[in-house]
């Protein structure tokens, strides 16, 4: 057995290097990556696949210590899983974690992703990458069975969310936006290159779950098969117009040189009547589960603008209203939601102006 330290994490002992990331985007520190911090990322898994209900074969791609790939073997009834990473001082932690935990249905993999996804296919792939997940897309896709799920991480949030957008224009072949509604259109141009690969196999898209948490994003894709769910899945990409001097934030099917901004996935982040069935009992971050999962089923999801408290005060220079009084003030006049991005952005179906006058009406300086 390997020198570390065990935690447990859900219902799963997890052997992991004694010096290791508890936070931030997480580096090295031990030869093999451990952060305790995505436990919240892995709960999420486990309470996804558990939603599910069926059978299923996983391969956890880049598995590291292991840590996933045990907590899905031992903590959702009906997988197999192969826990797969090319380097090979992450094996013994694996073995040793499968052995821990004493399970039957996990067996650990010594392979370079690209070939194993390309000898075997799985339900159920999953990709958790140092930075950019985007030299591994096409093998996920090549390695998920007919009509199966594909769970991608991104933490090359710089690029994504245009603080960097050379490298978002090579990585992802899109021009990411910037300011407020630069989260929302990160996560977007991740799923926009997914949709990309996708329809180069005739393969169409419906996300399940997609998110930006922490310093990192992360979308569950159910795929669906065929040229016809390629093309349609191919109508929901499109480009965007954000002037960040007035507000104004506008929609448009082709790039020109006003409409500059992506292409992004235009349709819906999530299936909200799936995410429902996601229970977080017993998960290592609860609380935290319990509270995203409120978020991620109740946000307005479709619309793809993000408004900001701090941007509208800054535009209108009156001082802002509580975030909870503006929305019950939208809300009588259309939809509007909180979203999981910010505890200060919200979505809504309003319009700039009705946004902007409704926002005086609702800000205490008018009182
Ligand atoms: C961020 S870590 C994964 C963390 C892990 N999923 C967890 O939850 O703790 C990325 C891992 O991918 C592995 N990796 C990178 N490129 C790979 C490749 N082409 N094939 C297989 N594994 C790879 C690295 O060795 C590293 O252990």
């Amino acid at each position: 057995m390997p020198e570390g330290v065990i935690i447990r994490e859900g219902s799963t002992d997890i052997l992991v290097p004694e010096l290791h990331s508890s936070g931030g985007p997480g580096k090295i520190q031990g030869g093999v990556f451990f952060n305790e911090q995505m436990a919240f990322n892995r709960d999420i898994s486990v309470m996804l696949l558990r939603a599910l209900g069926k059978d299923l074969t996983v391969c956890d791609a880049m598995t590291a210590t292991g840590s996933r790939a045990v907590r899905i073997a031992n903590e959702v009834k009906g997988t197999t899983v192969t826990a797969n990473d090319y380097s090979t001082d992450a094996i013994p932690f694996i073995e040793a974690n499968i052995e821990m935990n004493h399970l039957q249905n996990c067996h650990a993999s010594n392979k370079n992703l690209n070939v194993l996804l390309n000898q075997e296919s799985f339900d159920y792939v999953d990709l958790d990458p140092f930075g950019s997940p985007a030299p591994f897309i096409q093998s996920a896709i090549a390695g998920c069975r007919k009509n199966g799920l594909l769970a991608i991480t991104a933490t090359d949030t710089a690029p994504l969310a245009g603080a960097h957008a050379p490298k978002c224009r090579r990585r992802y072949q899109s021009e990411p936006v910037r300011g407020f509604m630069c989260h929302e259109g990160g996560l977007r141009i991740l799923m926009c290159s997914i949709a990309r690969e996708l329809a180069k196999f005739d393969r169409g898209m419906r996300p399940l779950l997609s998110f930006y948490a922490d310093h990192y994003f992360r979308t569950y894709i159910q795929i669906e098969e065929g040229a016809a769910k390629a093309d349609s899945m191919l109508q929901k990409l499109g480009y965007m117009e954000y002037n960040m001097e007035t507000m104004e934030r506008s929609l448009s099917e082709c790039y020109d040189h006003i409409h500059k901004l992506g292409p992004f996935w235009l349709g819906p982040l999530h299936d909200q009547e799936f995410i429902k069935k996601m229970n977080p009992a017993g998960m290592a971050a609860e609380k935290r589960c319990t509270k995203y999962l409120n978020l991620w089923s109740n946000e307005l999801d479709s619309e793809v603008f993000v408004y900001d408290m701090s941007e509208l005060s800054s535009h209108i220079k009156m001082s802002p209203p509580k975030l909870l009084d503006f929305l019950e003030l939208l809300n009588t006049n259309g939809r509007a939601t909180p979203t999981h991005i910010s505890p200060t952005s919200f979505k809504t179906d309003l319009p700039l102006e009705e946004i902007v006058s409704l926002y005086k009406e609702c800000s205490p300086d008018s009182h």
